[in-house]
C-alpha cells in the first residue's frame, strides 16, 4: 500500500459524500479531487474504492448502523463514508486487514481528528471480531446482495423477469475497453497489428465492424495514434447507431442529442455527410468540438432543444435523424455505478415525457423515405420498446425496420442489448423509415 494510504481513502470519502448525500455525479466530483494526486496508481485506487462502495452501499450502510452507536452527522458524516470505504476493503479482501485498518485510521485522523480516529479503529476491529454474525444479519434480498436500490430491482424484475439477477450482476462488473477504429484512416486489422507491436492485445468482434476489444484496460495515452484520430474509445453497443442509420455520402444527418459527440464522430467516420450536431447543453456541446477536432471532422454545432425545432431548424429536411435520447442510463451502470443511487423513480416519468416530445417534434423533420434511429442506454421498457411502440402508433407514416442480424435480441419493436451481452453496455435501438 502506498505510504500510509490515507489520501485516496479520504478523497474517496469526500467523493462518496458528494454522490450519496448531495446527489452529485461521481465522475464530475472526482475530476477536480484527483487532479492534484501525483500517482496514477492513487487515482485508480480512489476511483476503485468509490466504485466498490457504490456497488455494495446497502450492506455497508447497514453494517455501519450496527457498528456505530450514534449516527455520524454534520461534519462527522464524512467518517460514515470513510468507514464504508474501509468495510468495503475488509469485505473484498484485496489488502490485508491490518493494512486496511491502518489506512482508515490515518485517513480519519487527518479528516476528523484523533478522537474519531480512535472510533474508526474500534469500529473496524469490532467488525473483524463479529464479522460472520453481522454479515449473516444482512437481508437476503437482491438489493442487499447485489447493491441496488429496491425500486430499481423491482423495475428491472417487472421488465426482465428471470434475467434480473444476471443483469444486476453484470452491472457490478468492470467493462472491457472497446475501441472504435477510424477506418477512413486505417484498416481495423492494420491498427490491431500496431497495437500488437506496442504489446497491447486486442480482438475484433463479429457484428461490430469498426471495433476492437482490448484484453486488458490501459491508459488512453498508450493507444498508438489516439491524438492523431486513428482510434476512439466507445462501447460496442454505442457503435451500432452508425449501422442502424444506413449512412451514405451526401446525406443530411441530424444527431439530435449529440454531446459529447461520440456518435457524431462515428457518423462522420462512416460517410461524408452534412452533419448537424444538436444538444441542449451548451457546455457539453463544446466537447463535441474537441472530439471532432481530434478526428479532423467538421459539423454544424447547434445549441438547442430537440423538442422545439422552430428555434433552430432551417426548414431543410434530413435524410437521417439520430435521437440518442436522454434516458435513465440504467444500461451503463457497470460504467457509472453512481447512477443507481442518483436516479429516482420519479425521474423516469420525466425522461419518458421528454423522449416522447423529442420523437414527435423531430419526426416531421425527416424526409419521406428517410430513417430515424431512436436509441437509449436504458434497460427499462417504458423508455424503450413501449416508447417506440407508442411512437409508431401515433405516426401512421412510420414503419419499424426489421434488423434481425444486428447484435441483441428482438424487442418488438426494435432491438435490446442487455448489459454484459456480447461484452456490451445495455442499449436499445429502434430504426424507423418514414414512408412517402
Ligand atoms: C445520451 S447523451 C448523448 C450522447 C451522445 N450521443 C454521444 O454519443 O456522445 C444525451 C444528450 O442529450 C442531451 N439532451 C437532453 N435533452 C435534450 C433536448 N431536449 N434537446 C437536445 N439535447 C438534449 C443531453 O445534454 C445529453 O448530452
Amino acid at each position: 500500500m502506498a505510504s500510509d494510504g490515507a489520501l485516496p481513502r479520504q478523497l474517496a470519502a469526500r467523493a462518496l459524500t458528494a454522490v450519496l448525500d448531495n446527489g452529485r455525479a461521481l465522475d464530475a466530483t472526482l475530476a477536480p479531487l484527483l487532479e492534484p494526486l501525483g500517482e496514477a496508481r492513487d487515482r485508480a485506487l480512489t476511483r476503485r474504492l468509490c466504485h466498490g462502495v457504490l456497488r455494495d452501499w446497502p450492506a455497508l450502510d447497514r453494517l455501519i448502523g450496527r457498528l456505530v452507536e450514534k449516527p455520524l452527522k454534520g461534519r462527522n458524516r464524512r467518517l460514515h463514508f470513510l468507514l464504508a470505504v474501509a468495510l468495503h476493503e475488509l469485505r473484498d479482501g484485496r489488502e490485508p486487514d491490518h493494512a486496511v485498518v491502518h489506512a482508515a485510521v490515518a485517513a480519519a485522523r487527518s479528516l476528523c481528528g484523533s478522537r474519531l480516529a480512535g472510533l474508526t479503529n474500534g469500529v473496524l476491529r469490532n467488525f473483524g471480531r463479529r464479522r460472520e454474525a453481522l454479515l449473516a444479519e444482512l437481508p437476503d434480498t437482491a438489493a442487499f446482495r447485489l447493491g441496488y436500490p429496491g425500486w430499481l430491482v423491482e423495475a428491472i424484475e417487472a421488465d426482465r423477469g428471470d434475467k434480473t439477477q444476471a443483469i444486476l450482476a453484470a452491472g457490478n462488473q468492470s467493462p472491457p475497453l472497446w475501441l472504435r477504429v477510424n477506418r477512413r484512416r486505417i484498416a481495423r486489422e492494420t491498427y490491431r497489428e500496431q497495437l500488437a507491436q506496442a504489446g497491447i492485445e486486442a480482438r475484433a468482434v463479429d457484428g461490430f465492424a469498426d471495433a476492437l476489444v482490448l484484453a486488458e484496460r490501459i491508459a488512453v495515452s498508450r493507444l498508438p495514434g489516439f491524438d492523431q484520430g486513428l482510434v476512439s474509445i466507445q462501447d460496442g453497443a454505442a457503435q451500432l447507431a452508425a449501422d442502424y442509420l444506413e449512412l451514405e455520402a451526401g446525406q443530411r444527418v441530424l444527431d439530435a442529442c449529440a454531446a459529447p459527440g461520440g456518435k457524431s464522430a462515428h457518423i462522420l467516420e462512416r460517410a461524408e455527410v452534412e452533419l448537424t450536431a444538436l444538444d441542449i447543453d451548451g457546455e457539453r456541446l463544446v466537447r463535441i468540438g474537441s472530439t471532432l477536432d481530434r478526428l479532423g471532422f467538421e459539423a454544424r454545432l447547434v445549441e438547442g432543444d430537440a423538442a422545439s425545432p422552430d428555434s433552430w431548424w432551417d426548414g431543410r429536411h434530413f435524410d437521417r435523424i439520430l435521437i440518442d435520447a436522454p434516458c435513465s442510463a440504467t444500461g451503463v451502470i457497470r460504467r457509472h455505478p453512481d447512477i443507481r443511487w442518483l436516479r429516482r423513480p420519479e425521474d423516469i416519468e420525466h425522461l419518458v415525457a421528454t423522449q416522447r416530445e423529442i420523437l414527435d417534434a423531430l419526426w416531421s423533420l425527416l424526409r419521406p423515405g428517410g430513417i430515424l434511429v431512436y436509441a437509449t442506454c436504458s434497460l427499462l421498457r417504458v423508455e424503450n420498446d413501449e416508447q417506440a411502440r407508442a411512437f409508431l402508433e401515433r405516426h401512421a407514416d412510420a414503419r419499424a425496420i426489421d434488423n434481425p442480424d444486428m447484435p441483441g435480441r428482438p424487442a418488438r419493436p426494435g432491438r435490446q442489448i442487455l448489459p454484459g451481452e456480447r461484452d456490451c453496455d445495455g442499449f436499445y435501438y429502434l430504426a424507423a423509415r418514414r414512408v412517402p
